[in-house]
């Protein structure tokens, strides 16, 4: 393989129109960290670059929801989206934004050289146009009806009910979502980048030349190919972006995948304003991209036929390990449904916890298929791993040298076989492990990772020092000393995965710098060197911390129920006359318990101000504790005729409302009335 001289790590900007959560951790930032942390440990130059894609029409509908400017919405969540990184660990070089100036000068002049080399093709179609909000509609703005699953609130360019992808003009009764205009078909003019012009060139450099990507990039670069690259409009209408750099495009801006990814090239420029292009232009560095599966053509096909396009050395990818998706409890991931476990939220619900998410993330990445993450499986793998194999071996370690040794590394005697086995298992495992990372296998990598501790546990439990020590102290001083050296290399082979443990314990054995080379070293704690007093690495996650985030994800899903409800069609027209037949009054419940043998009754208690009366209820499964309703006031109907049920009379009916979830809730008046009170 050859060997670079330095790599460049770009991340997939997330769109600044939400906080980032588990999905995008799993699918990019957590793998480009473990990597960009592990080359850094051997040593090797490497640069990692993030930030905040700031453009494109989501964030424009939000704003326009909220009230406020694009710029106000980006603002609000590049700093949340930076900060939890931060606290997260992401070790970025530099994490920017591409409302940045400079990006918008690196933009623009990279949409000039194409246009100036004669690299776009303009092409007049006919678009949809708002009248009254005078704008070209993107298709995100116009809503219609679905022509396949007849679904009233299909988007111009996916219905979300049947997932089938649209074109905005092939919506039944198209609206616009800014106004509520019809809108009419306009003509409007875009540069496109004819991507057949460089069909054999990909098919060259990726088919051929990179077989080694991974099956999921490899395959779908494979299916556009074969597919035949069609020219892709770079352009759009839209007053949010950067604006294309010709007098002929007033109002017009560049189409947001066409800026993000040369955000890569801004967010490096930011970084290093002298020697930014030693990193995009010189053959020996080696361009990494990490994406998650719905970026693949924009990071195989598009960026790269750009960087073509604009020639002058630009390198391409050697590599864009892309991930599956992360299911979150069984169900896709999903912001607007708000269906995800979001990253600042996490730090905030589990303070000094970043190490556990990370290693959860990992242990269950979704390299070669979707995977789904389950508050249970997050419980488990810290309390059955990082607890008690990992956390234990270090905990018995340092313990045992204190209990001892008074905390100093003591001076090992002859190595015998079990020392010998258990450093020659090691140095396998570090094999291994290096291998995993190189291929970016980061989950099998953790495995390997995780090896050493067993080996750690099982080392301990087959050399028992606690019961040698009555009979040959040397022995376990031998022990410790091993023992120590496998928790260094424990630092050092995690620091990768878990860095804020791997900090923690490096500090605790008074190790300075963590290098992969001294990675199974033998001797990285020296004798006589004092360890710190040993401190829980790890701590167990309690059942009452799951239950609540699971009672969280339940109330997500209720209010998602209650934000798609559709109300039922509105009755036929009645009369005053009519209403003016039903009584309806105002009581006070006074007693409320469920009616025996019955899984649907209640039997009310009510003051209705003319000497009471009780009222059966169907709404025993709505109210699992009845005694919430005493005190509480309803509306009931006074005037049905009486009713026996399971052997008891009802003196009318309560009033309820059915929820979107099915939920009856009785109703009452908001303000305290006089029991018996009229309701008209
Ligand atoms: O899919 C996304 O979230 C995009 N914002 C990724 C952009 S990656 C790059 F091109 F900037
Ligand atoms: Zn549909």
């Amino acid at each position: 393989m050859k060997q670079y001289k330095r790599t460049l790590i770009t991340t997939a900007l997330p769109y600044a129109n939400g906080p980032v959560h588990i999905g995008h951790l799993a699918g990019v930032y957590v793998p480009a960290d473990i990597y960009a942390r592990y080359l850094r440990l051997q040593g090797r130059p490497v640069t990692m670059v993030g930030g905040s894609d700031e453009h494109g029409v989501p964030i424009t509908i939000k704003a326009k929801k909220e009230g406020v400017t694009p710029q106000d919405v980006v603002d609000r969540y590049h700093s949340i989206i930076k900060d939890s990184f931060k606290e997260l660990g992401i070790s970025f070089d530099i994490y920017s934004r591409t409302t940045s100036s400079i990006h918008a000068a690196t933009a623009s002049e990279f949409f000039s050289r194409l246009h100036d080399k004669g690299e776009f093709i303009e092409q007049t179609s006919t678009q949809l146009y708002d009248p009254e909000a005078h704008m070209f509609l993107a298709d995100r703005y116009v809503t219609g009806e679905c022509p396949h699953c007849h679904s009233p609130r299909a988007y111009g360019d996916q219905c979300e009910a049947c997932g089938t992808s649209l074109n905005a003009t092939d919506l039944i009764d198209p609206k616009s979502a800014l106004s509520g205009a019809t809108p009419e078909l306009r003509q409007t003019k875009h540069w496109f980048l004819p991507l057949d012009r460089f069909q054999e060139r990909l098919s060259r450099w990726i088919l051929e030349g990179h077989k080694e990507w991974r099956p999921n990039v490899y395959g779908q670069c494979k299916s556009w190919l074969d597919l035949g690259l069609q020219p892709r409009a770079v352009t759009r209408d839209l007053d949010w972006g950067v604006p294309v750099p010709l007098k002929e495009a007033e109002g017009k801006v560049l189409y947001v995948w066409f800026d993000a990814p040369i955000g890569y090239i801004s967010n490096t420029k930011e970084l290093y304003p002298d020697s930014w292009e030693t990193w995009w232009k010189d053959p020996e560095t080696r361009i990494i991209n990490f994406i998650g599966k719905d970026n693949i053509v924009f990071h195989c096909i598009v960026f790269p036929a750009m960087l073509m396009a604009y020639g002058d050395g630009f390198q391409l990818p050697d590599n864009v390990p892309s991930n599956e998706f992360l299911n979150l409890e069984g169900d896709k991931i999903s912001t607007s449904r708000n269906w995800a476990v979001w990253l600042h939220e996490y730090l905030r619900e589990f303070p000094g916890k970043q190490d556990t998410l990370r290693y959860v993330l990992t242990a269950n990445a979704p390299e070669t298929k979707d995977n789904d993450f389950t508050w249970a499986d997050f419980q488990t793998r810290n309390n059955s791993e990082l607890v008690a194999i990992l956390g234990n071996f270090i905990n018995r370690a340092t313990v045992l040298t204190h209990k001892y040794y008074g905390g100093s590394v003591p001076v090992p005697g002859e190595m015998l076989d079990a020392e010998k086995a258990v450093f020659d298992e090691i140095d396998e495992i570090k094999k291994r492990l290096t291998e995993q990372l190189e291929g970016f296998h980061f989950r099998d990598a953790l495995r390997e990772a995780m090896n050493i501790a067993r080996a750690g546990n099982k080392y301990l439990q087959e050399t028992e020092p606690w019961k040698v020590w009555k009979t040959d102290q040397s022995r376990v001083a031998t022990i410790l000393y091993t023992a120590l050296q496998i928790c260094a290399d424990i630092a050092i082979a995690f620091e990768p995965f878990t860095p804020f443990m791997s900090d923690r314990l490096s500090r605790q054995l008074g190790i300075s710098q963590l290098c992969w080379a001294k990675l199974g070293t033998r001797d990285l704690v020296k004798s006589g060197t004092v360890i710190a007093q040993p401190e829980l690495l790890f701590e167990k996650i309690e059942d009452h911390a799951i239950a609540a985030q699971l009672a969280k994800l339940e109330e997500a899903k209720r209010q998602n129920i209650i934000n798609s409800y559709e109300p039922a069609a509105v009755k036929e027209s009645t009369s005053f006359e009519d209403f003016e037949k039903t009584d309806i009054r105002v009581g006070t419940v006074t007693a409320c318990s469920k009616v025996k043998k019955s899984n649907r009754l209640l039997q009310l208690s009510i003051d209705d101000g003319m000497g009471g009366r009780t009222i059966l209820s169907g709404i025993a499964q709505s109210y699992p504790n009845p005694e919430e309703l005493v005190g509480k006031q309803v509306c009931f109907i006074a005037n049905f005729p009486p009713r026996k049920m399971m052997g008891i009379e009802s003196q009318g009916m309560v009033l309820s409302a059915v929820d979107a979830d099915g939920r009856l809730v009785v109703v009452g008046p908001t303000a305290p009335v006089a029991p018996g009170a009229s309701v008209g």
